[in-house]
């Protein structure tokens, strides 16, 4: 095997807490076997344009708890339908995928570290069939990708919102309120199942289980009837009633993740004040969970996710993403993992626990 002399790094889709973290495990692995390191600036935008920063060991220093990205990242930017505008302000997408092998060529990079979730997947792939040797990293609070059982983030995304959900827990009870909280996830209920259940919530909305607002209140009614004046409803972004449509915050038609969700917990949240009489509230945590320092398990599974795809590529292998399976380190084709997600099944165990909870999904 030729030695590796440079490989890049880069931080595509939204950002989660971890990045920082991968980035210097992955980059304090490589750098300790004398390879280079590069930072790709804003994800694929940078990639396109070869805008780039070296990463030396001082540059590491304090990235373990540092939330966000060094390296700024983008979820508006697709290599093979790249924005660009014309003089007259007029835009079209145009294959610039060229300019991404382009960039690798003429900063030295022999090979390519992406993290990311679905979308930067994707991408990945159809980069490494153009002949990148691409590793990925699965990232996203959402934890939808496939072949992994957990992506970084999550942990952090579910423990904030789980320690907001509790302090709602104190001033719904004060006022003998409802209030329903939102939280991100895009398709996937993971993140509200998971923070629901951490902060015992009454009713969890998951885009899985399409609900029936007349069960929500029904819970709630029977709630009050035993005495317990306020309840909280963890609703997911994505969740949807049965034979509802997803509440969009704005589309975007240049963007590839073209719909964003957002403000299911007003709607809901009006309609069960309505149903039970009980004055209502509604909460967006939104961006709050996915920013900041992660939590010490995403510390560390970052750190294992870094340094496995460094020693991938010392290694010459590629067109894979790092992956967790039973607690175990390994790998995935990119190819099975672009264009899917994972969503929460009704079989999945935690579904069954949070039932027994006592805990309603209201499901239609
Ligand atoms: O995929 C991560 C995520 O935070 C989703 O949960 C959410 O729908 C989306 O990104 C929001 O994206 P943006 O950063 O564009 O607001």
């Amino acid at each position: 095997l030729a030695k590796l002399k440079r490989v890049g790094i880069l931080t595509g889709g939204g950002d989660c807490p971890g990045l920082n973290a991968v980035i210097r495990a992955a980059a304090r692995t490589l750098l300790g076997q004398g390879v280079a390191v590069t930072g790709i600036l804003d994800g694929y935008h940078g990639l396109v344009t070869d805008r780039v920063r070296p990463l030396q060991d001082n540059d590491l220093s304090g990235l373990l708890t540092l939330g966000g990205t060094i390296l700024g990242s983008s979820n508006k930017d697709d290599p093979f339908h790249f924005v660009e505008q014309d003089a007259r302000g007029r835009v079209r997408f145009i294959d610039s995928s060229d300019r991404a092998l382009a960039t690798m060529q003429h900063q030295g990079l022999e090979a390519l570290l992406v993290l990311g979730g679905d979308g930067t997947m994707t991408v990945a792939d159809k980069l490494a069939r153009k002949g990148i040797k691409i590793v990925g990293v699965p990232k996203t609070i959402d934890n939808d990708l496939v072949g992994t059982d957990q992506t970084f983030g999550h942990d952090t995304a579910v423990s904030v919102a789980a320690e907001a959900i509790d302090r709602l827990h104190t001033t719904a009870d004060s006022h003998h309120r409802v209030i329903v909280v939102e939280v991100m996830g895009r398709t996937a209920g993971w993140l509200a199942l998971n923070s629901g259940m951490a902060s015992g919530a009454d009713v969890i909305l998951i885009p899985e289980m399409p609900f029936s607002l007349d069960k929500a209140a029904k819970v709630i009614l029977e709630r009050k009837r035993k005495g317990r004046l306020s309840s909280i409803v963890v609703v997911a972004e994505g969740a949807t009633p049965k034979g509802g449509k997803q509440v969009i915050a704005r589309i975007n038609p240049l963007s590839p993740e073209k719909i964003r969700l957002g403000g299911i917990s007003k709607v809901v949240a009006d309609a069960l004040e309505q149903r039970t009489g009980i004055e209502s509230r509604s909460v967006n945590l939104g961006h709050i969970v996915r920013g900041g320092t992660p939590v010490a398990s995403d510390r560390n599974l970052a750190t294992r996710y870094g340094w496995a795809a460094a020693q991938l590529v010392l290694k010459g292998r590629h067109g894979v993403m790092v992956a967790l399976k039973h607690g175990k380190l390994g790998t995935v084709p990119l190819s099975a993992v672009g264009g899917k997600v994972r969503l929460v099944s009704p079989s999945e165990p935690l579904v069954s626990a949070a039932l027994a909870m006592g805990i309603s999904f209201a499901k239609a």
